[in-house]
């Protein structure tokens, strides 16, 4: 039986402890604030963005929120961009991705002042994060890391294999094993042999974007297995990209989905908020 890897308890530890420490920095003066922005009505960022915004008002965190519409150019939210900036009230600005197509991402994401880019995608940010230096850290990766630390698994050392090599998770997730001394593999859709490379895993982070693509025939025996995906089964079922059924019994961790590496994410996006205030 795998020890089972409750990502709903951690996160919920973490935004507790963020909570207590925004009510201090309250009893000092200082407020905490976040800009959340949406452009457009996709039904699956309109749910993400209520998520955020609920557990910013769980910890305390004042948020502001601006839904725009689908129509919006990409120089008027630049513009508002630069204005949440200059303001002082606001520490985080979150943009909801993906953007209307008609925008270019990575504009945006170069709009967002370093100090306030709690999602950790600025150039700057994510330089930093690959030079060892101090900047925001995508909040998936950096929820896995502490999905690790708080449930007393060592990396230093072992053998880390991420599948999945996308700006958001898999590359900032190798660098985060890394900088704590595990020995790392980046695996992909081009890689051969991608068994026999997963097998070797101490640590397996699979974020491939297939459901139940990894079998128990990928993983060593005693492994720790991460599931970074989340997909609707045709059963209606949630299901990550990791067979839980039959990766369970031969995994020494494991986390589940829904309920592993989920519920950190925004659980990091908080604390990222946190740090950008102090
Ligand atoms: N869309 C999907 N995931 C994310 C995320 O972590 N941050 C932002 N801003 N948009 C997303």
């Amino acid at each position: 039986m795998a020890q089972l890897i409750d990502g709903k308890i951690i996160s919920k530890q973490i935004k507790d402890e963020l909570k207590e420490q925004v009510t201090a920095m309250k009893t000092e003066g200082k407020e905490v604030g976040m800009a959340v922005i949406q452009v457009g009505k996709d039904p699956a960022s309109t749910v993400y963005v209520g998520n955020k915004k609920k557990a910013c008002a769980y910890i305390g965190i004042r948020s502001e929120s601006y839904e725009l519409p689908e129509e919006t150019t990409q120089e008027e939210l630049v513009t508002l961009i630069e204005r949440l900036n200059r303001d002082d009230a606001i520490h985080g600005i979150l943009v909801q991705l993906p953007v209307p197509a008609h925008i270019d991402e990575q504009a945006i994401i170069r709009a967002i002042s370093p100090k306030k880019d709690v999602d950790g995608f600025h150039p700057q940010s994510v330089g930093a994060l690959s030079i060892g230096q101090k900047g925001f850290v995508s909040c998936t990766p950096a929820g896995i890391i502490q999905l690790l630390k708080r449930s007393n698994i060592e990396i230093e050392g072992k053998e880390c294999v991420v599948i999945g090599r996308s700006n958001i998770v898999g590359k900032p997730m190798a660098l985060l094993l890394l900088r704590e001394n595990g020995t790392v593999t980046v695996a992909h859709s081009r890689t051969k042999n991608l068994k026999e490379v997963c097998k070797r895993a101490d640590i397996l982070v699979v974020a491939v974007g297939r459901p139940k693509m990894i079998d128990a025939s990928y993983v060593k025996e005693g492994a720790v297995v991460i599931d970074v995906g989340i997909h609707r089964g045709a059963d209606n079922k949630l299901c990550g990209d990791v067979d839980f059924d039959s990766v369970e019994p031969v995994a020494s961790a494991i986390t589940p989905v829904p309920g592993g590496v989920g519920p950190m994410t925004i659980a990091m996006l908080m604390y990222n908020c946190v740090e950008a205030a102090r």
